[in-house]
Formats: structure tokens, sequence, C-alpha cells
């Protein structure tokens, strides 16, 4: 595996995207501070100072996209939630990506991006962001977010090369059978973490939202979110 470490770059990803054609296959880019880094729908991710880990892998699976790569982000959260388990704690997934202590305090993000050149996938930019260290000072500067880090969870001052082989480890583990399979070889194990199923919830969607109950999962991962008056498949949202 090919590792890049770097002292300080504005975003991970984007450093991963501009030099896509640089690196290949299972390329990680990691760096000790992030200036811009960046999350889901245009959001930052706050860079909580020293001892965080901020990484993107580069992932080179075929040369034609594949539905199965849009759901390597639920993937590596179902990891996420494995490694964070071995230190006693209830992590739990918000659909579709989202790794939340007890549901409720986030601990981790994933942007996940595809570099296209016409029809030709260029590579996929998985960039994953773990808070392992925070003071609470720190962490009340994160607008709009419950958030939390590893070592106010646990006690334990874990170092960012250290997540980062455990999550390596683990993600490539079963990496080649998820692709063939697609989201059911997951299903389960992220069904069983998960804190919106069962549950009436409001989903942004795009410039509208979305109310209903989640009656389940389909088969690659998507909500199934049923009202008085409609049932929908949500492929994108965002669990408000
Ligand atoms: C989210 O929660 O919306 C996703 C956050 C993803 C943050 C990580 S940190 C490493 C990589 N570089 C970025 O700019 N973003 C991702």
């Amino acid at each position: 595996m090919n590792i890049i470490k770097l002292e300080e770059t504005e975003s991970t990803n984007l450093y991963a995207k501009s030099h896509i054609n640089d690196f290949g296959d299972r390329t990680v880019i990691i760096t000790k501070a992030q200036t811009g880094g960046r999350g889901r729908l245009n959001r930052k991710w706050i860079d909580l100072g020293d001892g965080n880990l901020f990484f993107s892998l580069i992932l080179k699976p075929s040369a034609a996209f594949k539905s199965v790569y849009s759901n390597i982000t639920q993937y590596a959260s179902v990891v996420l939630c494995k490694i964070l388990e071995n230190y006693s704690l209830n992590a739990k997934i918000k659909w579709p990506n989202d790794v939340m202590i007890d549901g409720e305090r986030k601990i981790s993000g994933i942007l996940c991006e595809t570099v296209m050149e016409g029809k030709e996938l260029k590579g996929i930019v998985l960039g994953i962001g773990v808070n392992l260290f925070a003071s609470i000072e720190n962490l009340s500067n994160v607008p709009d977010r419950v958030v939390t880090a590893l070592n106010i969870e646990t006690g334990l001052k874990i170092e960012p090369q250290d997540f980062l082989n455990s999550f390596l480890e683990n993600f490539f583990g079963n990496y080649e059978e998820f692709l063939c399979v697609g989201f059911s070889y997951i299903k389960n194990d992220y069904i069983k973490r998960n804190c919106f199923l069962d549950k009436d919830i409001s989903v942004q969607v795009l410039n509208d939202v979305k109310t209903g109950y989640v009656k389940n999962l389909t088969e690659d991962g998507a909500l199934i979110l049923e009202n008085s008056k409609e049932e929908l498949v949500l492929t994108i949202g965002d669990i408000l």
C-alpha cells in the first residue's frame, strides 16, 4: 500500500482528486492538518487540531463505473463502527454514512467522490475524518452539529496512524467480496447499527424535505420512506 504523508493540505480529497493520475489503486493520502476540510452537501469538516485523523483513499477498482461503488461509503461506515466497537463504544450509522456514538454524537464523517473522464472512471476518492482527540472547548467550535471525539468517549489517546492501520486492515479484509456481492453483503451489519429504521424522520433531499416512516433499506442501500401519500426510495439526502 502506498501511503503519502502530508504536513498540511487544504483537503486530502482535493489533493487526491488533483493527483488522481499520479497515484495507483489503494493509495492513502494522510495529513496532519487540513485548512479547508470538506464534508457532504458542501459542508465544512472542521480540523479539531493535532491528533485527529484526516485521510483519503484512492481506489481504482475498474475503468468503468459500477453501481456498487456508490455503496463504498456505507461499507466504510460499517468498518468504522466495528473499530469503534473494539473500544466498547456504541457506534451507530445515520444513513447514509455518518458514524454516531449512541446515535447522537458524530465522531466520523465520510465524503466519497468519483473522478470521471468521459465514461472512464479515473478513480474513487474515499475521504474520511475521525475525531480522535479534542477538548470540549474545541468541539463547541463545530457549528450546528453535536460532535464528539474518541478521547472524550473513552479517555484514550489513539494515534491517527494506529487508527488508520486498523481501518485499512478491516476495510481491505472483505473489500473484494463486497465489490462482487454489493450492498447486500453488508446489509445485516449495516442495519443492526442503524439509528433511523422504524422511526418517523425528515430527510433533506436537495431543496425539498421528505417526511415519513423508515420501513427498510433496499438491497442497494437506499432508504424506503413511507408516508400517508407515497412510498419513496431515497438514494441521496440528509436525515434532519
Ligand atoms: C461529512 O461528514 O459530511 C463528511 C466529512 C469528510 C471529512 C474528510 S476529512 C478527510 C477528507 N478530506 C476532506 O476534505 N474531507 C474528508
